[in-house]
This record gives structure tokens, C-alpha cells and sequence, in this order.
């Protein structure tokens, strides 16, 4: 059973279930809406498994129930994942700890569930790339708790850690089914439903190609994960029985800049990509003015700052190898091209 299956990392994930044969219980918001899962039934069409989708809404107490009756694995990766909110309480926090709440108490009452598995995020971990830096040996590892993020800053961040604290706290209280935390840092990668994707991914990919970026990208460290690599991961920690706690599901340590300077060579001649790095001197007297989630605070951080997490106990224990990062780069962006996005 998979929470928020039409989402732009589950849509994937559902994909890789189907593929494999399995049955796959979709839980979406809205069944009725043809266009946000159509995708999602041509998948299942084009594989050896079988989907039945379930209506589930996050604040709804119970409302998975239905979607999980049989299933013993459950996949939640249902969660609001926008940066610009108006109530970060009502937006982001409630439905990320309320609705973690409620898959696992259904988890809790459903007697065939044995696992699950939340996709929680590198933003449980972390703030900003100072935090990595400041993090033992230099590096996020899965020992590490974001304890920077707030209500009033990075409250994405905050609802990450607040939902996965939450759903470690449920798995501890009983014994009948165990709990795997997915965190990936930023996931790029093609879009399986590219204009109904609201993933804040797809905005960043249009943001470097639709020319906010040309006078140049900020060094801002970041890590990244391919979207297929993910799924792949949710898969493997769905099924390696051995599988254990947390994993960091990061491909590779990069920056805003390279990001889009990996595309330029096949998309350069044709698209306003950056080529070269904003000074953070710049950045902090224009950032503010350009955008409220460009604050002093938040280039301070993270401009410039090398971010870095370590990978290897996924590497090690689920055997996970990661795409090239051009690969995910040019994968993702000639999707927005076909779909003519850019
Ligand atoms: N993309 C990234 O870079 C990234 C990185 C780390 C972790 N993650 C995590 O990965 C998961 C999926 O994110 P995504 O990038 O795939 O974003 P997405 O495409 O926006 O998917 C989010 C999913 O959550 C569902 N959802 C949101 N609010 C809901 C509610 N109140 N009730 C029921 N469903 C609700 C959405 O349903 P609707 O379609 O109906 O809105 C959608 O299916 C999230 O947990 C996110 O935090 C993402």
C-alpha cells in the first residue's frame, strides 16, 4: 500500500511495484481524478502487477484503513512538500505529524501489516549546508536530528522531523510491525506526470532552465538523489528483510550551480542556464528583494557552504548504486522540453 501514490516520488515507487508484479493499493486524495492518476493506471497497463486505488486524506482520522486491510507492506509517503506557505502550522506541520499519526494507527490496527516504510527526507536531518559542516566529522549521517529548523524558519524542514520523530515514537510502542526511514536530500529526475506534478523539484528544474538563474546560480550546497534511484531504494528497504532504521538515500553532495552548469553542455546553446556563481556579497543585498525565502539567515548558511552527507550504510546493507548526476539532470529537464514546461 502506498500513501500519496501519485505524487512525483511515488508515482515511481508504484511503478517499481507493478513492475516487479505485485498488487499495489493506491491511496490518493482524489480517485475521481482521472488526470492526476491516469499515469498511474497506463503503469499498471504496461506491467505484470495490479493497482486498486483508495481515496486517503492525511487529516482524516482512519481514512487509510480501507487502502491498507490485506497489505503487509506499507509505503507512507504521502506529506505537503511546498516552501512557500501561508500557515506553516495549518500547511505543513498538522498534516505531516497528524497524517503520519493516522497511517500508523491504521498500521496499528490492520493485523497484516509487518513493515513500514515512510519516506521522511534529508530535511529531517538538516537545515542548512552550515549544519553539515557543523555535523561530527563534517558530514550528515543518520546519527544526526535537524534541531535548527522552526516554525518561523525552514518550517518544510521542521515538518520532516517532527513526522518522522512522530512515526519513531509509534514504531517503538508496539512490536508487530518495524519502521524504515527513507531520507533523501533534493530528488531530481524525469516526472512520470509532469504537469500535474506539484513537487517542489519540478519548480527548482524550471527555475535553472526558464532563465531566473542566467545572471548566474548561487553556490548553494545541496545533495541530490535520482528519482528512479529512490524508488529503487524505497523497493529494496521494502523488502531486505535485514533492512534497519534510518537510511540517507543521497546520490550525490553538489551545489545549485553545478546543477545547472551539468546541463549546459547538450541544453546550453538553447536554454538561459547558469553559467557562473553569484557572489554571496550580491546575493545578500539583492537575494531579500527577489525573494522572502532568500533571507540573510538563509544565505548566510548555505551559499558558498559545502553540504555533504554520507551514504555508505545504504550502499552497504540494501546495496544501492546511484546514476550519474548528468544523467538525472538531463533526464528530468528533457521531460520539461517534450511537455514544452520550459
Ligand atoms: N521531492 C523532493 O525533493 C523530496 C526530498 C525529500 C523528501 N521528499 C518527500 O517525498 C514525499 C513525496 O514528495 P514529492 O516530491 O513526490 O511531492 P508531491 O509530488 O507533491 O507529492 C506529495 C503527495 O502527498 C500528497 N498529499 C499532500 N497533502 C496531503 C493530504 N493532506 N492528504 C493526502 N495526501 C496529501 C499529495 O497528494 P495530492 O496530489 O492530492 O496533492 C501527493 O500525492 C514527501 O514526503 C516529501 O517530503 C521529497
Amino acid at each position: 500500500m502506498v500513501t500519496g501514490a501519485n505524487g512525483y516520488v511515488a508515482s515511481w515507487l508504484v511503478k517499481r511495484l507493478l513492475d516487479e508484479g505485485l498488487t499495489v493499493h493506491a491511496a490518493v486524495r482524489n480517485p475521481d481524478n482521472t488526470e492526476k492518476i491516469k499515469h498511474l493506471k497506463e503503469a499498471a497497463e504496461r506491467s505484470t502487477g495490479n493497482i486498486k486505488f483508495f481515496q486517503g486524506d492525511l487529516l482524516t482520522a482512519g481514512s487509510y484503513k480501507a487502502a491498507m486491510e490485506g497489505c503487509e507492506l506499507v509505503y507512507h509517503t504521502a506529506s505537503p512538500f511546498t516552501i512557500d506557505v501561508k500557515d506553516p502550522q495549518k500547511d505543513l506541520i498538522d498534516p505531516a505529524v497528524k497524517g503520519t499519526e493516522n497511517v500508523l494507527q491504521s498500521a496499528n490496527h490492520i493485523s497484516s501489516v509487518k513493515r513500514v516504510v515512510v519516506t521522511s527526507s534529508c530535511a529531517a536531518i538538516y537545515t542548512d549546508a552550515i549544519d553539515s559542516v557543523n555535523a561530527p566529522g563534517g558530514q550528515l549521517t543518520e546519527e544526526v536530528w535537524n534541531t535548527t529548523a522552526s516554525l518561523d524558519y525552514q518550517p518544510y524542514s521542521l515538518s520532516k522531523t517532527l513526522a518522522e520523530q512522530k512515526a519513531w515514537e509509534m514504531a517503538k510502542a508496539q512490536d508487530r510491525w518495524d519502521l524504515i526511514a527513507m531520507n533523501p536530500p533534493g530528488v531530481f529526475g524525469p516526472p512520470l506526470n509532469p504537469h500535474n506534478a506539484t513537487s517542489e523539484s519540478i519548480n527548482i528544474l524550471k527555475m535553472l532552465g526558464g532563465g531566473d538563474m542566467k545572471m548566474g546560480a548561487p553556490r548553494m550546497g545541496v545533495g541530490i538523489v535520482d528519482v528512479r534511484d529512490l524508488a529503487e531504494a524505497h523497493f529494496k528497504a521494502g523488502f531486505t528483510p535485514e533492512a534497519k532504521g534510518r537510511y540517507i538515500v543521497r546520490a550525490h553532495n553538489t551545489d545549485f550551480l553545478e546543477m545547472g552548469t551539468v546541463l549546459l553542455p547538450k541544453y546550453g546553446g538553447q536554454y538561459p542556464l547558469p553559467k557562473k556563481a553569484l557572489p554571496k556579497w550580491l546575493l545578500m543585498i539583492v537575494g531579500p528583494m527577489t525573494n522572502k525565502l532568500f533571507t540573510r539567515k538563509f544565505i548566510r548558511n548555505n551559499v558558498n557552504i559545502p553540504w555533504k552527507a554520507d551514504n555508505s550504510k545504504i550502499k552497504k546493507e540494501l546495496g544501492m548504486e546511484f546514476r550519474p548526476m548528468q544523467e538525472t539532470m538531463e533526464d528530468a529537464f528533457q521531460v520539461l522540453v517534450d511537455e514544452k514546461m520550459i
